[in-house]
């Protein structure tokens, strides 16, 4: 046994593995961007194969081939950084936040509290500030990263619920019925967060968006004044910057307004389209936000982070303290109050990944600017892909995009609008068979349509014109394959 355990920390081998891996993974980078490579987006396979790849690779005795499972698994992985992947909200990793959370994992702090990760604690203080003041929050905001969107609105629908009940919510759990406004085309980790805390489904209140697929004043107001007197007490709002589906930003500002007049607590969730804050060019999709009671702004979608690094931040720092407590006034005198450093009593998680260090390795090295340009030219291409689309007539947009998330389908005047929904659903599912592009589908008013994210600053207007040629070919097909 002490023999594996000092064969595992042999430093020669340690350093020979990872040179081997560095070199590995700087091929597959070349290999990625160079646009005659053979390599697939996806190696697409069947669940089943792909498991019995894996169960025939195991064998009961020690192997150390070590960098030969790595090479399988760059190999069999979807490559995101080829410009070809076009699909979910999911980035081409930039490569120092990956080897950040290489010393993250080797180092193994951890920033539950302050003696076992002083450092990403510290880090992780200096971000939700950056992140803050580009918000256009004043020094009293204050926040935490955790590990993804989900369990971000999670976090900061807690402290909503903490902050806008009248009595102790946390200590005597729910007395009354209470509940929350949400855009229909909210993602779905709002609506497990409200059952989550226990409000069923009583306590989530979709607003239908307006014909633009924005939660306005006026359908909020009409939804306030439809449950005002039913009995449930409506305590908070939440919008989407942008939505997940159709990548639309709600007007914040408006809604703002609304929330700050009918005294509630508005929660924006900004995981995909919130870092257009750094955008000099998109920042006005996001105007307003400064105003919300919190938000949620996820690292690993347009901000090309490792997952996860989510930040959830709090316009009223002290809020920042309420989610997994009594009011904060109640529990933390005016020293503890400023008990900044052990994260612990605000985030989900226990021990808790040193998220902080990718984020800080991207903002010391090439500066905030880098999430200007990231996002400016994903936002660009959107609209540049969406004139290409409407130049087609063969094409058909789901809406104007205003992000990286554009929506099309592929249409025929002569066919029904069933029979368009088949040939749509074929040509995504040909296309990740095939694997030489990966995008994904989505449902709009019964429509189906093919969604592409813009995840990958290398993906060029050629690369989107290759896909829709490529699109004509499957379709043709679709039709021979019936004849
Ligand atoms: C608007 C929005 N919020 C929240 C989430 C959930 O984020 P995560 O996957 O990091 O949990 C998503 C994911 O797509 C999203 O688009």
């Amino acid at each position: 046994m002490k023999n594996l355990i000092e064969n595992a920390f042999d430093i020669n081998s340690f350093r020979n593995i990872a040179h081997k891996l560095v070199d590995d993974l700087s091929d597959y980078l070349i290999e990625s961007i160079n646009n005659n490579s053979i390599m697939k987006v996806l190696p697409y396979k069947q669940p089943d194969e792909t498991y019995n790849f894996w169960e025939k690779d195991y064998s009961d005795s020690p192997n150390l081939k070590i960098n030969e499972y790595f090479s399988k698994v760059i190999d069999n992985s979807i490559h995101l950084h080829m410009p070809k992947y076009l699909g979910h909200q999911v980035p081409p990793a930039l490569p120092i936040a990956a080897l950040s959370d290489f010393i993250s994992s080797f180092m193994n702090n951890a920033t539950g509290v302050y003696e076992m990760g002083s450092v990403g604690i510290s880090l992780e203080k200096l971000i939700i500030k950056i992140l803050a003041k580009s918000i256009g929050m004043n020094d009293f905001a204050e926040g935490v990263l955790t590990s993804g969107g989900t369990l971000g609105n999670l976090t900061a629908l807690l402290a909503l619920r903490q902050a806008k009940t009248n009595y102790n919510i946390w200590k005597e759990g729910s007395k009354y019925k209470t509940a929350i406004l949400v855009s229909e085309e909210s993602h779905y980790s709002i609506d497990r967060s409200v059952r989550i805390m226990g409000w069923g489904d009583e306590g989530i209140i979709k607003v239908p968006v307006n014909k633009k697929f924005k939660l306005d004043s006026q359908n909020l107001n009409k939804a306030f004044e439809e449950n005002i007197n039913s009995g449930i007490e409506i305590i908070g709002v939440v919008a989407n910057s942008c939505s997940t589906s159709l990548g639309l930003f709600d007007p914040l500002e408006e809604l703002a307004d609304f929330c700050e007049r009918k005294n509630l607590w508005l929660h924006v969730d900004a995981a995909h389209g919130g870092p257009a804050v750094f955008s000099e060019k998109y920042k006005y999709l996001v105007k307003g936000i400064e105003k919300a009671d919190s938000v949620i702004i996820d690292f690993h979608k347009t901000l090309m982070h490792p997952s996860l690094v989510t930040a959830v931040i709090f316009k009223d720092g002290q809020q920042s303290y309420e989610t997994f407590s009594q009011k904060a006034s109640y529990l933390w005198d005016q020293k503890e109050e400023k008990d900044w450093y052990n994260l612990g009593k605000r985030t989900f998680e226990c021990t808790k990944n040193t998220m902080s260090l990718k984020v800080y390795s991207i903002i010391r090295t090439y500066g905030l600017k880098i999430f200007d340009e990231i996002i400016t030219s994903l936002f660009d291409l959107g609209k540049q892909f969406a004139e290409v689309i409407k130049d087609r007539k063969n094409y058909e947009l789901a809406v104007e995009p205003e992000s990286n998330i554009i929506c099309f389908r592929f249409i025929d005047k002569l066919k029904s609008e069933d029979e368009l929904n088949l040939i749509n659903r074929y040509i995504r599912k040909t296309i990740i068979e095939e694997g030489k592009f990966f995008i994904v589908q989505t449902e709009v008013k019964n429509k189906t349509y093919l969604r592409t994210s813009l995840m990958n600053p290398f993906t060029t207007i050629n690369d989107l014109i290759d896909l829709l040629n490529e699109i004509d070919l499957i379709a043709n097909r679709f039709e021979l394959n019936r004849n």
